[in-house]
C-alpha cells in the first residue's frame, strides 16, 4: 500500500539507504548519513519543527514535511510551504518533491504529488504553486498530469534552466486513493 506520513523513525533503514541514493547523484549534500543514523530521532524531531512559525526565524515560511511509503519502504518525500515568501513565488513553489533514484520512472512521482495535493487541501491551500526546471522532464509530466496550468516561465540567476511555474486548484483532489497503477 503506498500512503504518504510524516517522518518517523520507524522508516530509518530505507530512508538512510535512500539518502546513499540522492548523496551518489549529488543531491541531500546537507545530510550526513553517519550522523543522522547515530541519531535519527532528532533529525525526525527537527523536520518536525519546521512547521512552527512561533520558533522560525521571520524570513523563513513554516512547512510539512511527508514521505511516500510503499509496502514499509521510503520512496521519496515531499515539503508543503504552508506560505509563498517572495523566493518561493517565483521558484520554489508550495511543494517540491523527490523520488528516491531507485524507484524512478514507476509513477511513484506522479502519485506523490497526487497524494501531496491532498494533504495540501487538508491543510487549508486551494490552490498551490508547483514549480520545474524547463529541462526536467519527469517533473514536468508529474505537474502536467496533476492538473497544472503553466503560469510562466522566469530565469533564475544562477542557473541554467528557467523555471517553469503551474498553479494546481487543490479543491478538486479527490480523496488520497491511488490514481494511477504503479509498475
Ligand atoms: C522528477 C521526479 C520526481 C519524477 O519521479 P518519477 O517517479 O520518476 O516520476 P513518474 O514515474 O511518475 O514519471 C512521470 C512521467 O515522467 C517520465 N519521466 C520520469 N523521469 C524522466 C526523465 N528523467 N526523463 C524523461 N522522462 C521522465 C516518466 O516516464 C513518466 O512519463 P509518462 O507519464 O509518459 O509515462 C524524479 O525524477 C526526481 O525525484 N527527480 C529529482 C528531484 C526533482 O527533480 N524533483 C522535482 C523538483 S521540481
Amino acid at each position: 500500500m503506498v500512503f504518504l506520513t510524516e517522518p518517523s523513525a520507524q522508516y530509518k533503514e530505507s530512508f538512510l539507504q535512500g539518502l546513499r541514493e540522492f548523496k551518489r547523484e549529488g543531491a541531500m549534500q546537507q545530510y550526513s548519513v553517519t550522523r543522522l543514523s547515530a541519531d535519527f530521532d532528532t533529525f525526525v524531531y527537527r523536520l518536525s519543527l519546521e512547521r512552527n512559525s512561533h520558533i522560525l526565524p521571520p524570513n523563513i515560511v513554516p512547512q510539512m514535511n511527508f514521505w511516500l511509503i510503499d509496502d514499509d519502504t521510503y520512496i521519496g518525500s515531499l515539503r508543503i510551504s504552508l506560505a509563498l515568501n517572495d523566493f518561493l513565488r517565483r521558484v520554489g513553489g508550495h511543494i517540491g518533491y523527490q523520488i528516491r533514484p531507485s524507484r524512478r520512472c514507476r509513477g511513484y512521482g506522479r502519485e506523490l504529488l497526487h497524494l501531496g495535493l491532498f494533504k495540501a487541501r487538508e491543510l487549508g491551500l486551494e490552490r498551490v504553486l508547483v514549480t520545474c526546471d524547463e529541462d526536467n522532464i519527469g517533473s514536468k509530466k508529474v505537474i502536467e498530469y496533476n492538473g497544472g496550468q503553466f503560469e510562466d516561465a522566469v530565469s533564475v540567476e544562477g542557473s541554467h534552466a528557467r523555471k517553469l511555474r503551474y498553479w494546481i486548484d487543490c479543491t478538486t483532489q479527490k480523496d488520497g486513493e491511488t490514481i494511477c497503477p504503479l509498475t
